[in-house]
């Protein structure tokens, strides 16, 4: 008989799926709740999309007479949809372990980024690497998020600022958007820092002028899938009028805005990013109460990230007050050289822990709403008929244990599913 279906994830303990009371189906895709499916499984096709996911029973039914290409038996097992994580910066050279130990001695970020280390350091490491060795510690680097169960990634340029550092990097993630497994949504940030001897305006003139045109073209000639535009919204890097002008180019040229604001200061980048019609804003320590209504009206998505939060010792972002004021938040690693972390479940036990986020609250930021960020919740994020098969499997027989036990995960994720196939 010839195989007919990929993939039987069969007689899972749990399955998260997505709830399927009918008025789920009247809310936005970033908004709806996860529910658990006890004692399920699931079948993925040859297309690499989900075509059933229900109780056991039935579906071995409904499929006795099928064939699949791999059966695994859930048995002990749980299955939760491939973790998004909604926010990286993974393509660099140039650690900066040497600034880990400065910042637990005192140093604060900007301390340190204006003594010229921080992005500084990473610019000038990233700039002197050549495209290859850029590729080959990204990849490492995917690698270890696919490990930790993350199947769709955003990774942003950012640490190059000069055109043609910045379109080296955009072509390294457009390599590995080619040749790898792991689902990557592309993000130009040239204006992450502003470069030496320049003033944010006159940084945002030459972006506008030289950078967005070239990334324009290239991308129209299909060199480049890039998806978002992001800048770093800061006091002492880019101011808001700056800020401003970058994003409404770049949605000029097709770019979602995402971007990074209120961190480390008040800016009014909430209301900014919901005024522009932003996909995200992300960080948000400093949001004001306008700011949260506003993301909350414009369904404009909050990216919390608490690596750095923790890392930074920064305020918490005040994610029970957005999550009750009706925000989409979502969650990213924001791995970078600042916040090495390459884990979606370390990032949403943090987010529980530190943000007093529920379990289910984490797990839906770090899946449908940080899809919905990407403006991906249609075909990432969760595991419903039609929807890319993309999953973890976890060998225990409840679903929170993902987030309850932190660190070593590596155990505790058995499998990682792209598209029906094994990764
Ligand atoms: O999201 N805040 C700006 N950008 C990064 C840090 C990048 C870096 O320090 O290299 C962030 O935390
Ligand atoms: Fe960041």
């Amino acid at each position: 008989m010839s195989v007919q279906y990929r993939l039987l994830l069969e007689n899972a303990e749990q399955i998260v799926v997505v709830c399927s009371k009918e008025e789920d189906f009247l809310l936005e895709d970033g908004m709806r709740n996860l529910a658990i499916l006890e004692r399920g499984s699931m079948v993925i096709g040859h297309d690499g999309l989900i075509k059933a996911v229900g109780p056991a029973d039935s579906i071995r039914n409904q499929f006795s007479n099928a064939s699949f290409e791999n059966i695994i038996n859930c048995t002990g097992k749980c299955i939760l949809p491939g973790f998004v994580d909604a926010h990286t910066h993974p393509v660099w050279a140039g650690d900066r372990v040497h600034e880990f130990a400065m910042k637990l001695a005192g140093a604060t970020y900007m301390d340190i980024h204006q003594a010229g280390g921080g992005i500084n350091y990473t610019v000038e490491h990233t700039s002197a690497a050549s495209e290859e060795e850029l590729y080959n510690s990204f990849k490492h680097r995917l690698e270890r998020m696919l490990r930790a169960g993350t199947t769709l990634v955003e990774c942003k340029s950012g640490y190059g600022l000069k055109l043609k550092t910045e379109l080296k990097m955009l072509k390294v993630i457009e390599r590995a958007q080619r040749e790898l497994d792991i689902a990557i949504s592309s993000t130009y940030c040239g204006a992450h820092s502003v470069p030496k001897g320049k003033s944010a305006e006159e940084a945002a003139d030459d972006i506008i002028a030289h950078h967005l045109p070239a990334l324009k073209q290239m991308v129209i000639n299909g060199e480049l899938h890039v998806e978002n535009i992001d800048v770093f919204c800061e006091k002492g890097v880019f101011d808001l009028e700056s800020t401003k002008r970058i994003l409404q180019e770049g949605k000029a040229i097709g770019l979602h805005l995402n971007f990074h604001g209120d961190e480390l200061n008040p800016m009014n980048s909430a209301e900014l990013g919901a005024n522009l019609g932003a996909h995200a804003v992300s960080h948000l320590e400093e949001i004001s109460d306008e700011g949260i209504a506003a993301l909350a009206k414009a369904k404009c998505s909050a990216i919390l990230l608490p690596t750095t939060a923790y890392i930074l010792r920064l305020k918490q972002p005040r994610a029970r007050d957005m999550l009750n004021a009706g925000v989409i938040v979502a969650l990213g690693s924001d791995f970078n050289p600042n916040a090495y972390c390459f884990s979606m479940p370390m990032v949403m036990h943090l987010a529980c822990v530190n943000m007093k986020m529920s379990l289910k609250e984490a797990l839906a930021a770090a899946t449908i709403n940080a899809a919905y960020s990407l403006g991906r919740a249609h075909t990432h994020g969760s595991l419903e008929v039609g929807k890319q098969g993309d999953a973890v499997v976890i060998n225990a027989s409840r679903w929170e244990h993902v987030i309850y036990q932190f660190g070593g995960h590596q155990e505790l994720i058995e499998y990682v599913v792209i598209k029906g196939k094994i990764v």
